[in-house]
C-alpha cells in the first residue's frame, strides 16, 4: 500500500497529522457528520453555538457532560498509538479537531488543540480557566466571579484560538508530509491546513474510509481505518 511513498516517508525529518473525530471513532467516541454521527441526532445550531448556550445553559451543559463522561471511559487505539510512537523517529505535530485529549492520553506531546478541550472549562465573563478534576454539583457551573462557566470548546461561529491557528499555519506551511486522518473537511478554517501544506510541496496523505473533497489532491488516500492504517504506516519509518 505505502511502497510508492516509502522512500519519501523514511527521509521525511517534520510530519504533521491534521485529525479529526474519525481517528476516534474505533475507541467508541460517534463522528459528528458520519452513519451514526452527533449531528444526525442532535442540531448543533441548538447545542453547539454561543446563543443555543445562552438561550439554555444547562441544556447545553448536560449533553457537554455526557460527552465528557463517555470521552473519561473511552482509551485511545492504535491509530492514536501509532502518531506517538512516531516521536521516537521524527519531528511530529498534531493538529486536532477533535476536543477528547485522546493524543495526549496516547502520549503524543506536540498536539495542538484547534477546537478545545473538552476537559477544560473558561469562564464567561472574566479570564478564570481550569481543567475540570471532579463532576459538577450545579449546571451551569458558576465561576467564582458569579458569572457562568462555559465549556472551552470553540463552537460553531467562534474564532479558533490565535495562537494555536497561527502555529497550526506554520507547521503546515513548512512540514515534509502531512497525514490526513478521519476527517471530512467540511469545517473551516481547519479543512485549509492540508491546502497550506499541499503548496508547500508537502507529500500529502489521507486515512479515512470515505472519500474527501482533497482525495483527489492527495499523493496517496487510503480508503480504511485509522486504527488499522497508522501502524502500517509507522512500521515504514521504524
Ligand atoms: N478511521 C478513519 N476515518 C474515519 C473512521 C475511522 N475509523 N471512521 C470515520 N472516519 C471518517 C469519516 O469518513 C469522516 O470523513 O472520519 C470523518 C469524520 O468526519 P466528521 O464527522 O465531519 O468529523 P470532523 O471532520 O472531525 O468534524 C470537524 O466539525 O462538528 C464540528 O467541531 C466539530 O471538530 C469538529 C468539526
Amino acid at each position: 500500500m505505502f511502497e510508492k511513498i516509502s522512500d519519501q516517508l523514511k527521509k521525511a525529518k517534520n510530519i504533521v497529522f491534521v485529525t479529526g473525530a474519525g481517528i476516534s471513532q474505533e475507541s467508541g467516541i460517534p463522528t459528528f457528520r458520519g452513519k451514526d454521527g452527533l449531528w444526525r441526532k442532535y442540531d448543533p445550531m441548538t447545542l453547539a453555538t454561543i446563543d443555543a448556550f445562552y438561550q439554555n445553559p444547562k441544556l447545553v451543559w448536560e449533553w457537554y457532560e455526557e460527552r465528557r463522561q463517555n470521552i473519561l471511559a473511552a482509551n485511545p487505539n492504535p491509530g492514536h498509538k501509532a502518531i506517538a510512537e512516531l516521536e521516537q523517529y521524527k519531528q511530529v505535530s498534531v493538529l486536532t479537531q477533535n476536543i477528547d485529549g485522546l493524543h495526549q492520553r496516547a502520549g503524543s506531546t506536540n498536539v495542538y488543540e484547534l477546537h478545545g478541550s473538552i476537559i477544560t472549562i473558561k469562564c464567561t465573563v472574566c479570564d478564570f480557566k481550569d481543567t475540570i478534576t471532579s463532576n459538577f454539583t450545579q449546571l451551569p457551573p458558576l465561576c467564582k466571579c458569579g458569572n457562568m462557566l462555559r465549556p472551552d470548546v470553540v463552537w460553531f461561529g467562534e474564532a479558533l484560538p490565535q495562537d494555536i491557528w497561527k502555529s497550526a499555519i506554520e507547521q503546515s506551511s513548512s512540514c515534509d508530509v502531512m497525514v490526513v486522518v478521519g476527517t471530512s473537511l467540511a469545517v473551516s478554517p481547519a479543512n485549509l491546513l492540508p491546502v497550506y501544506a499541499k503548496q508547500n510541496g508537502a507529500l500529502m496523505i489521507e486515512v479515512n474510509p470515505d472519500e474527501t473533497p482533497m482525495s483527489g489532491t492527495m499523493d496517496l488516500s487510503v480508503r480504511s481505518s485509522a486504527a488499522k492504517t497508522l501502524p502500517e504506516l509507522i512500521s515504514i519509518v521504524k
